[in-house]
């Protein structure tokens, strides 16, 4: 029998909405050859939403999201949007909604497609079988703690890095199933020789490993990480950290793949996910056709993988992605001497023929 099942799409700013309809014609594309069936609802979030409802998250995308099976989303933020007051800027769309769906496990992998390893800008030979996953805890720390201000009269501003024990635990278990799926081994960054907060999170993800006893645990401070990162990249399995530690640490995991353009991530909570590119909204190639939609298409396959269980389905975008880059397709990104760049809409369109 078929189901339907909803998925609410979020295009957003800049580049959003072109990315978005890529992967929405990939799912589409894969629902014509298989028992699913999607139907997919639009809404808004971000500098569009404040434009036409003067919130960056309006209480119905939010409601809309809830009441679907699974939410894509493209990408928020734009110039123009940069002077508004913290609570209309799109930023704060994204971190609302984040925190409203409770998706607080971020999993950001970054694997190297072989036909792509010359465009990383490290030697092919230190990415060769590089195959990370960044777990990433999102609702917590430094982005939500409180207080948060600026304090113009007394000229200084703060905000707060706050982990409670049960955050801690619950994204460590992420990390510690997900590693026994893959090579069962677990890296938790941190900066637990300076900050308090980093000592606990140490001490608890320590603690949850003894559930865990076939997963090996090690612990890096996140400066080291981020050199480890391009020094011996294929050392990593599994990497658990913090928000903006995992933030800046996956925007720098996304270039040994080649490109930011192609990095999907997933965000996972108790009730609810959401599916996204990690680029942001490229405002300054926004509308040219220039943008890459692989990663936003590689995180629909993992809405596959997660929310509906189908790996084999999520394979077949994979798969479908793997055989367009041997072709030699490539969007401007990713393209290198020589070979002329594709539009977003023609990779799109390479994928759903090699699905
Ligand atoms: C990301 C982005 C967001 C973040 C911004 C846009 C709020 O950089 O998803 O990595 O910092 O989490
Ligand atoms: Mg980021």
């Amino acid at each position: 029998m078929q189901t339907d099942t909803t998925i609410t799409v979020l295009p957003g700013d800049g580049i959003g909405p072109e990315v978005t309809a890529e992967a929405v014609k990939v799912l589409k594309a894969l629902a014509g050859s298989s028992d699913l069936n999607f139907e997919f609802n639009y809404a808004d979030v971000g500098g569009c939403a404040v434009d036409k409802h003067n919130t960056p998250l309006p209480k119905a995308t939010l409601e809309q999201c809830k009441s679907s099976d699974a939410v894509l989303m493209g990408a928020i933020g734009a110039p123009q949007y940069d002077e508004l007051p913290g609570h209309l800027r799109p930023e704060r769309g994204l971190l609302d909604l984040r925190k409203g769906l409770g998706l607080y496990a971020n999993l950001r992998p970054a694997r190297v497609y072989p036909a792509l390893a010359s465009a990383s800008t490290l030697k092919p030979e230190y990415i060769e079988n590089v195959d990370i996953l960044i777990v990433r805890e999102l609702t917590g720390g430094i982005y939500f703690g409180t207080p948060q201000e600026i304090n113009e009269s007394g000229g200084e501003a703060r905000s707060t890095m706050v982990y409670q024990k049960h955050e801690i635990k619950r994204i460590a278990r992420v990390a510690f199933k997900a590693a026994g799926k893959r090579g069962n081994r677990v890296c938790s960054v941190d900066k637990a020789n300076v900050l308090d907060v980093s000592k606990y999170w140490r001490r608890i993800v320590k603690e949850t490993a003894t559930e865990y006893p076939d997963i090996e645990l090690s612990h890096m401070y996140v400066d080291n990480c981020a050199m480890q990162l391009v020094r011996y990249p294929a050392q990593f399995d599994v990497i658990v950290t913090g928000n903006m530690f995992g933030d800046i640490l996956s925007d720098e995991a996304s270039m040994l793949t080649g490109s930011l353009g192609m990095l999907p991530s997933a965000s996972l909570g108790d009730d609810y996910a959401l599916y996204e590119p990690v680029h942001g909204s490229a405002p300054d190639i926004a509308g040219q056709g220039k943008a890459n939609p692989i990663a936003t298409i590689a995180s629909a396959a993992m809405m596959l993988q997660y929310t509906l269980n189908r790996p084999d389905l999520a394979e077949t975008i994979e798969q479908a992605i793997e055989t367009t880059l041997i072709a030699g397709c490539r969007t401007a990104d990713i393209a290198m001497n020589g070979e002329t760049p594709v539009s977003t809409a023609d990779m799109g369109q390479e994928i759903v023929k090699n699905l």
